[in-house]
């Protein structure tokens, strides 16, 4: 895996500027690292609850500013546009990612749980879309926003009555903002990650038949890696996807179209010989 899917293309980015929410773990991370080795300057916003944001400033260098933003705030949203423009200049691309999750069954819901995730999810890149656009709408030469949704978005899960309308919310989001902001010359993607490994799934790799479980739905029988995210993400952001807008780029690893039953126990297997 590793190799092809982080070795990116040295100065594709060059001379950009990029805002990533949730930027000091797994995917949010990974985008922020791969667009600084890509050449953006980059202003990367998180809660940073394990005060991760000194370490990555020493790590990553001058042209990655790293603040406090919190994506339910509005006026913190606001402020990680304006630092792009004020620390780099301008804004070209925003990326989407923090989210999380306090899974419930609906029989248990607390309203607190359904607010906290709905506003974590669905409200964060509302607020995010709001101000990323208007900061790239102000200076006239477009840009690219990407958000991060799930496969939750298409396939629902036990616990996931608010995570995964969050993410549905999400991608239809995306697409609105992608009809109202096409004229400000701005695209707006979403990526719908299945299973990657990262804090925020780290119970499900602590326990060996959970993942087992997972893998079992997985046709290509693995999770990802943060990086193998990060690519399709920085791929939409790009100029090679200049005339895509709207969409939603599944990134799971054949998962969506594994709903039917494996009949090959039943069907037995190809005939094929192995020649041309
Ligand atoms: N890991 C997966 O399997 C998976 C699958 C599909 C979608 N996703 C989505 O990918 C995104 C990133 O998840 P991840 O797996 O990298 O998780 P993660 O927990 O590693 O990273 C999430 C980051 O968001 C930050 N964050 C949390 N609340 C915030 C807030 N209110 N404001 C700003 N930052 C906040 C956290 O501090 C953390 O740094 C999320 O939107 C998640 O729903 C993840």
């Amino acid at each position: 895996m590793a190799e092809q899917a982080m070795a990116g293309q040295a100065g594709r980015f060059a001379g950009k500027v990029a805002v990533v929410t949730g930027g000091a773990s797994g995917i949010g991370l990974a985008t922020v690292r791969r667009l600084a080795a890509e050449g953006a300057r980059v202003v990367a916003g998180d809660l940073d609850p394990q005060g991760r944001m000194p370490a990555l400033q020493a790590e990553l260098g001058a042209d990655v500013a790293w603040m406090r933003a919190d994506v339910t705030r509005e006026a913190d949203m606001a402020a990680l546009a304006d630092a792009a423009v004020e620390r780099f200049g301008g804004l070209d691309c925003a990326f989407n990612v923090a989210g999380g999750s306090r899974p419930s069954y609906l029989l248990d819901m607390a309203e607190e749980d359904w607010d906290f995730v709905l506003d974590l999810c669905l409200k964060g890149v509302m607020f995010g879309i709001k101000h990323q656009a208007r900061r790239m709408a102000a200076q006239g030469r477009g840009g690219a926003i990407v958000n991060v949704a799930s496969l939750n978005s298409h396939v629902p899960m036990h616990g996931g009555g608010a995570y995964a309308t969050a993410k549905a919310g999400v991608e239809m989001l995306t697409r609105n903002a992608a009809l109202e902001l096409a004229e400000h010359g701005i695209r707006v993607n979403a990526v719908l990650p299945g299973l990657v490994e990262t804090p925020l799934t780290r119970r499900h790799f602590d326990n060996p038949d959970a993942l087992a479980a997972f893998k079992a739905r997985i046709p290509m029988g693995r999770p990802a890696q943060p990086e193998e995210i990060a690519g399709p993400l920085l791929f939409l952001a790009s100029a090679d996807a200049s005339y895509v807008s709207g969409a939603s780029l599944l990134v799971d690893g054949a998962w969506a179209v594994s709903g039917y039953p494996d009949m090959r126990p039943f069907r037995g297997p190809a005939r094929w010989n192995g020649g041309g």
